[in-house]
């Protein structure tokens, strides 16, 4: 099936209707639209599986809104969401599907979903269906063993990127659902003081490490996973079977490295989109197969609702859309995310590869260069962490940063106290954020008008994590496909990987021709004595 022909957003008569209605906006004033429209909270707010919304106290009326929606229409975004959902090659520089979203569909739901029933697509999306869920209890069943294994004590998972921002993130995030007797390390960078400073917390006989790495061939990766396997042989280990397992698609190269334990995915699970596939399974032996399964369920009951909610009823899409308003039509750069559960600690760095990495692009579909921005920085800490360090900036800096708080209503704790604290300076912030304080004047004055999103989960479960992350996923796609870029690809990243490859050697060989006269000098300098 062909993919469907979009418009360039630039191009649709409503990009113009937008700057329109950004040059009317600058004059919107929050305190001034909750004092008009008694219902603003209710309007702005939005009920998703297993996540409220507040948009309420963002800079945007309900005309600018309906503007966002037709723009949606205009560059086809649904039509593009359809095409991901039917595993159509829509990374059309690598020429992949985009398939994340099966990993987390149940087993038998292909029946009843015609969509997956009526082209020539359906039959091979049967199929995928139905490797990934024998993939999946296998790895469940090796996670069930591991868990069942007292000799096991600790698990060191080696990969980078999206081999490690998502498992480690998650782990942390669900520390309440981890079994204790098991202690779990994420080994990433080549830096050997992080992999060394793991080594010597751990006993060969008792540690299984996980070789984590979509291509099998990531140079950090390969340098720790060599490294892993020299101590544990110098260590005197030596059932490599038992101690070693790799989460790849590049099976072949794991096996040639000696690891027999293999549990594949498919090119169409994209780095930053692979936790749910193999590259879990970090997480299946920490929370168990049941759990690893409910945060399948919670991302699926997102896709859903991301497929079928009507554009006005549909969080992903109405988050994303508000994320191209402010980059393209407010003009604010970033974005802090600002989780106020501190075992979200990692969430922000995950979160930065899933947008950076997918939108941060230059140019459209064609090769061509794209006039108006593309992702936003995207940065944050826990709260309240946070307001002790850049909040400052957030209240009274030159900048406006839109704020996305995370808050979770109940605590999986039971000291008195703490948790209403957390909750109220959530609140607090977003409301300071807000209202500013008027007239006092100098130093002391806060400007107010500035926009938070409040993200409310009942709980963190492995669901409730599960959607939230699907929910990322789905506003990123949908700020991509508005901007009409390839939101899975990452060229970006090679050109550092070539260079670094000429200049190692040269460390050695102090061989300086043909580098830049700044690289040339620092060079000579590390190679001082
Ligand atoms: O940084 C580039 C990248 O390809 C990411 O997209 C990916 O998550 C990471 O490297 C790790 O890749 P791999 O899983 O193949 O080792």
């Amino acid at each position: 099936m062909a993919l469907p022909t979009r418009s360039r957003c630039d191009q649709t008569a409503v990009w113009r209707s937008l700057q329109e209605a950004s040059v009317a906006g600058q004059r919107f004033d929050l305190r001034s639209a909750f004092a008009a429209d008694p219902q603003r909270f209710q309007t702005f707010s939005q009920s998703a599986p297993h996540v409220f919304a507040d948009l309420s106290k963002n800079l945007i009326d309900g005309a600018t809104q309906t503007l966002l929606f037709e723009l949606a229409r205009q560059c086809g975004v649904l039509a593009h969401r359809d095409a991901m959902f039917a595993g159509e090659k829509i990374n059309i520089t690598e020429q992949r599907a985009v398939l994340h979203t099966l990993l987390r569909k149940p087993a038998k739901s292909h029946v009843s979903n015609n969509k997956y029933a009526i082209n020539s697509e359906a039959n091979e999306l049967v199929e995928d269906l139905a490797q990934v869920h024998a993939t999946l209890d296998a790895m469940l069943a090796f996670a069930e063993t591991v868990r069942a294994d007292g000799a096991i004590t600790d698990v060191v998972n080696i990969g980078i990127g999206g081999s490690d921002l998502g498992p480690q993130m998650a782990v942390l995030a669900l520390q309440e659902f981890v079994t204790p007797g098991k202690r779990f390390h994420f080994v990433s960078n080549v830096d050997g003081h992080e992999l060394a400073a793991v080594l010597r917390q751990v006993q060969a006989h008792s540690t299984l490490f996980l070789i984590a790495s979509k291509t099998f061939t990531t140079l950090e990766t390969m340098t720790n996973a060599q490294s892993a396997r020299r101590w544990f042989e110098a260590q005197g280990g030596t059932d490599t079977a038992r101690h070693f397992a790799a989460l790849t698609t590049n099976v072949a190269a794991a096996n040639a490295f000696g690891i027999t334990t293999t549990f594949g995915f498919w090119d169409w699970v994209g780095g930053r989109y692979s936790l749910w596939s193999a590259i879990g399974l970090p997480i299946a032996i920490a929370i168990g197969a049941a759990g690893f399964r409910d945060f399948l369920a919670g991302a699926h009951a997102m896709d859903e609702h991301f497929r079928s909610a009507p554009m006005q009823q549909n969080l992903p899409l109405r988050l994303g859309l508000l994320d191209v308003w402010y980059r393209n039509f407010v003009g604010f750069t970033s974005r802090s995310i600002a989780p106020y559960h501190s075992a979200l600690k990692r969430l922000p760095a995950y979160l930065q590869q899933l947008e950076m990495e997918s939108n941060g692009k230059r140019v459209d579909l064609q090769g061509r260069a794209l006039p108006f921005g593309t992702a936003p920085v995207l940065w944050g800490e826990p709260g309240t962490n946070g307001q002790h360090a850049y909040f400052q900036m957030l209240h009274q800096g030159t900048d406006v940063v839109p704020v996305e708080f995370v808050v979770v209503k109940k605590p999986q704790h039971d000291l008195p106290g703490h948790h209403p604290r957390l909750l109220a300076n959530a609140l607090a912030q977003a409301q300071a954020l807000m209202n500013g304080q008027a007239d006092a004047g100098g130093h002391r004055d806060f400007p107010g008008n500035r926009p938070s999103t409040v993200l409310l989960l009942e709980e963190l479960t492995p669901a409730s994590l599960g959607a939230l992350l699907a929910l990322q996923e789905h506003r990123v796609f949908t700020s991509g496909s508005v901007w009409g870029i390839d939101s899975f690809d990452q060229w970006g990243v090679e050109l550092g990987k070539v260079l670094a490859r000429d200049i190692e050697p040269r460390l050695q060989s102090g061989d300086v021709a043909g580098l830049d006269g700044s690289t040339a000098g620092l060079l000579g300098r590390l190679r001082q004595r």
